[in-house]
């Protein structure tokens, strides 16, 4: 019998790892520069959070979770948010500084039928702003997530924007859309109707072509949003505008959480197939109040690794040097001192390694090579006779013979190891 990964999971193998630490780095240096500190929350939380907060009535909850049963009703973290608001209020922190924002780089679950793009346990890089209602931070959520694509080789982003209102006008759109679903109701496949008494907003949502076909004509939240609503909307649009940010008002635009209020968003790419979506997210008003908190604002994001990763592919990117020494030795008698040199060098701060199996020089110097060394120390019988080494550069094939007592400090004055 031979195992194999969990159905939905994927090995990131160190070639690949690379890529998404790059990633990450990228990430954290753009939310740093916007005052987002990192936050990082248990892998599991109880049911009841997420229940909550992304609603009984979604997809997520209803079909999604990986339970672990258990004390307190447990289950892995389908989404971040929640665990986010969960630990800014369990620790006080709205009592010390009630604005604050949070970035996070994570593993999700959810059981969804796995195919390219989506998987079961996936990885987000998300940020939240909690504390305030203010419309500017709605376009930093977008601002910075199209940094972070553009800045990671994804181009021909697509941002496509909405208003889900708020509980004083979002129960009038609810109504509208049930009059004009529920007229059209044979038309709509049989998950639809039944979203029509539970989550009408879905329907927006539905991607069968007999559906979308319908949700084309359907009311527009844009029509019914109260004054504030439409006044947040407008100053989103307006911060945007001016940031010279192109991006489309989509009716369908509601996502697939309940939590959201007045603005949403979501960003896609050709890149990709079916699973089009980079990543996604809006305000979320009422739930700091909703899981025991005061009623303060609050907005965020979260884009997806793994479709980043997919969308980004073959964009230039240098692969991670993961050796810049490789020492070659020419007889076994000679690998305890190349063991010794090796040490030395990365007590310096210079990544180094040597072969482990025996192999002749030509393989080890072919080593060298694949790994991406930039130098290799040639530590051969005659070299050690007179207590040198030689060291060539791979790139150019230039090498000189160096005291073995000096090569740390050359190595060290050619710079650049710690990049
Ligand atoms: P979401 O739209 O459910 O939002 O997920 C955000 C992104 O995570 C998606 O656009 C996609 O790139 C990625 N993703 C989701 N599910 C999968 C999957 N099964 N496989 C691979 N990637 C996936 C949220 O999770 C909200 N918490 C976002 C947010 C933050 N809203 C406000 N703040």
């Amino acid at each position: 019998m031979s195992i194999k990964a969990p159905r939905g999971t994927k090995d990131a193998l160190p070639d690949q790892v690379g890529r998404r630490r790059a990633l990450e780095d990228r990430a954290r240096r753009i939310f740093a520069a916007a005052a987002y500190r990192e936050i990082m929350t248990p892998i599991f939380e109880e049911k009841d959070l997420f229940v909550r907060s992304i609603g009984q009535a979604t997809d997520i909850v209803e079909k999604e979770m990986f339970a672990l049963g258990g004390e307190g009703d447990l289950c892995l973290r389908p989404e971040m948010t929640a665990g986010v608001v969960r630990a800014y209020l369990e620790h006080n922190l709205h009592k010390s500084e009630p604005f604050q924002k949070f970035c996070y780089f994570g593993p999700l679950f959810r059981r969804e039928r796995p195919q390219a793009g989506r998987l079961r346990q996936f990885h987000q890089i998300g940020i939240e702003a909690l504390g305030s209602g203010d419309p500017l931070i709605d376009a930093e959520a977008i601002t910075l997530s199209l940094r972070l694509l553009a800045d990671s080789g994804v181009g021909d982003v697509r941002t496509r924007l909405n208003s889900m209102g708020c509980p004083e006008c979002r129960p009038a759109y609810r109504e509208a859309l049930k009059g004009y679903f529920g007229s059209k109701l044979g038309e709509l496949c049989p998950e639809c109707k039944a979203r029509l008494d539970r989550n009408v907003l879905r329907i927006l949502d539905c991607k069968k072509d007999s559906c979308r076909g319908i949700s084309g004509d359907a009311p527009r939240a844009a029509e019914s949003l109260c004054e504030e609503c439409a006044s947040h909307h407008g100053r989103v649009t307006q911060a945007l505008d001016r940031l010279g940010i192109k991006y489309e008002i989509d009716h369908r635009i509601v996502r697939g959480l309940d939590y959201y209020t007045k603005t949403v968003f979501e960003f896609s790419s050709d890149r990709l197939g079916a699973q089009d979506a980079l990543g996604g997210g809006g305000r979320y008003d009422g739930l700091i109040k909703e899981l025991g908190g005061p009623a303060l604002g609050a907005c965020g994001v979260a884009l997806g690794v793994e479709r980043i990763l997919i969308a980004s592919e073959g964009a230039g990117e240098v692969p991670a040097r993961t050796h810049g020494v490789f020492i070659v030795t020419t007889s076994e008698a000679l690998r305890q001192g190349a063991f010794e040199l090796v040490e030395a060098l990365r007590a310096g701060g210079i990544q180094a390694d040597l072969g482990h199996e025996a192999k002749s020089f030509k393989a080890q110097m072919r080593m060298a090579d694949g790994l991406g060394a930039r130098y290799a120390i040639i530590l051969g019988e005659d070299e050690a006779a007179r207590g040198a080494v030689s060291v060539k550069e791979l790139a150019t094939g230039d090498q000189c013979e160096l005291p073995r007592a000096g090569v740390i400090s050359y190595l060290m004055e050619k710079g650049g190891w710690t990049a």
